[in-house]
């Protein structure tokens, strides 16, 4: 293969083998798995299967990966968790900007939380933010290093059903705009079949299931079409529906 169409081709997160295992116990089990660059690409799995941990391995958070798994991601990867993170002895644009440099940081980082809906909050303590506006300001810091890899872990669990909803379309559209490659882990399967355009379950340390969504955006959750998807994910969780 000619070196620009490998170039071309290389997928953005590729790992082989992935291991990990805490005290004897394993909880990746030898994962493979390829992410192509400019994917949204959603993590399910039930309370302790290891989303987490796969997020953090990817992330380069886990320097204990074992054995001969191969993990490879690209060099700029922001990574955002379920609470906000930010330091609440900073303001929130120095905390949009933490670890970035360059002379048009400032201006950069007021573009980021103007495109999350915070311009003019600037100035304002992560303590005057509500829970949406936080996790808007950690999606503002995460842009603003324009991520090849956006690894998001329940960034929106914390948050009310109606603020998570906008926060959907929100990263959605910021999706839509910079294209990074997104891998968001979620315990919730709504959201996953709303967002995503492949879906993850993780089972026993591997992947259980991996399904490829072929619906427009944006997606509503009532969707009729999306009923089949969620029960192949129902079924891959171990989760039986009521039919009442
Ligand atoms: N640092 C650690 N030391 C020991 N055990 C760990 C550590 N990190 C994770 N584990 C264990 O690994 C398993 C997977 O944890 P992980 O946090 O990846 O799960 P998860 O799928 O993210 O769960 P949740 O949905 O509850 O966030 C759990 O049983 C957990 O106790
Ligand atoms: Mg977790």
């Amino acid at each position: 293969m000619a070196p620009h169409t490998e170039q071309l081709t290389r997928p953005a997160v590729r790992l082989r083998g992935l291991t990990r295992s805490f005290a004897g116990r394993t909880v990746l089990d030898g994962i493979d798995l390829d992410l192509p660059a400019g994917q949204f690409t959603a993590l399910l799995g039930h309370s302790g299967s290891g989303k987490s941990t796969l997020l953090r391995a990817v992330a380069g958070l886990d320097h204990r990966v074992e054995g001969s798994g191969e993990i490879s991601a690209p060099e700029r990867v922001s990574v955002v968790f379920q609470d906000s993170r930010l330091l609440p002895w900073r303001r929130v644009l120095p905390n949009v900007l933490l670890g970035t440099d360059g002379k048009d940081a400032a201006e950069r980082g007021r573009a980021a939380l103007a495109e999350v809906g915070l311009a003019g909050r600037e100035r304002a303590w992560p303590s005057e933010l509500s829970g949406g506006e936080a996790q808007r300001a950690a999606l503002a810091r995460s842009l603003v290093r324009e991520p090849e890899l956006l690894l998001a872990d329940e960034p929106f669990g914390a948050l009310d059903a109606l603020t998570r909803i906008r926060m959907h379309g929100l990263l959605r559209a910021l999706w839509q705009r910079h294209r990074p490659s997104v891998l968001l882990v979620t315990h919730d399967v709504g959201e996953a079949l709303v967002l995503a355009d492949r879906i993850l379950v993780l089972d026993s340390g591997r992947i259980g299931l991996d399904l490829a969504l072929d619906r427009p955006h944006p997606r509503s959750p009532r969707d009729p079409h999306l009923g089949a998807y969620r029960e192949r994910l129902l079924a891959a969780l171990g989760v039986t529906e009521d039919p009442a």
